[in-house]
């Protein structure tokens, strides 16, 4: 079984997708942190975002993996933990430049699909629904408001030690969905056939319980 869950940054979709893997027992992925990963990777190694032909080498040279710790999933690249890394600020501005590349794209959607053949799985990005996985049994695109997401990640931005505000952080969000929408390819669109959720006003066991309810319907109806 495969469920998507796509959605503009900050939306809830990590917190929601970790809930309903824990209740389903199923696997998680944050695509999301892949794409991060490898910008953390190319600014790492001096690798210019122009320079396509070694991003191409350097793509093979990745190894990617999740690991379960204690204190949540941590992120594994080349046997190195950058789990904290990932979320810092200079990551995230650059991710959307980065995850827009083709090449980048091609390779982590085929770690994805790989990653997703063992197990049944709940993947959370942009083009999980619309491109990675567009037969998933259950597809979901997460909203929320621009205040609601942007006191979201502040609250993540707090949790690695970074100062920032609301107007910072929801002006940035709001460029990154802007350049995530618009890009040439896979941009972040929701698929037709996708269940919306406004997570505004919803606490976060509110929208797991809503995602499992209707997995739970259908899969009891088969
Ligand atoms: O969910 P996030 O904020 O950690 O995602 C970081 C960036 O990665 C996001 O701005 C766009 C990109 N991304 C993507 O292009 N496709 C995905 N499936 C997941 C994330």
């Amino acid at each position: 079984m495969i469920i998507a869950i796509d959605g503009p940054a900050a939306s809830g979709k990590s917190t929601a997708a970790i809930g309903v893997a824990k209740c389903l027992n199923i696997t998680y992925l944050d695509t999301g942190a892949m794409y991060r990963a490898v910008t953390f990777g190319l600014i790492d190694n001096n690798i210019e975002f122009e320079n396509s032909t070694t991003i191409k080498r350097y793509l093979e040279t990745i190894d990617i993996k999740f690991s379960e710790s204690s204190s949540g999933l941590s992120l594994i690249l080349n046997n190195r933990d950058i789990t904290k890394e990932i979320r810092s600020t200079i990551v995230t501005e650059k991710v959307s430049e980065v995850s827009a590349l083709e090449s980048v794209r091609k390779s982590m959607v085929s770690i994805q699909r790989k990653m997703a053949e063992i197990d049944d799985c709940i993947l959370e990005g942009r083009d999980i629904g619309s491109v990675v996985f567009p037969n998933a049994d259950f597809k979901f695109f997460l909203i929320a408001d621009e205040k609601a997401r942007a006191e979201r990640r502040l609250e993540d931005l707090k949790a690695i030690g970074e100062e920032s505000s609301v107007e910072k952080v929801m002006s940035d969000l709001i460029n990154r969905d802007y350049k995530d929408s618009t890009r040439k390819h896979s941009p972040l669109k929701k698929p037709n056939d996708a269940i919306i959720i406004d997570t505004s006003d919803l606490g976060i066991n509110e929208v797991i319980d809503k995602i499992v309810n209707i997995v739970n319907q259908k899969r009891t109806l088969q």
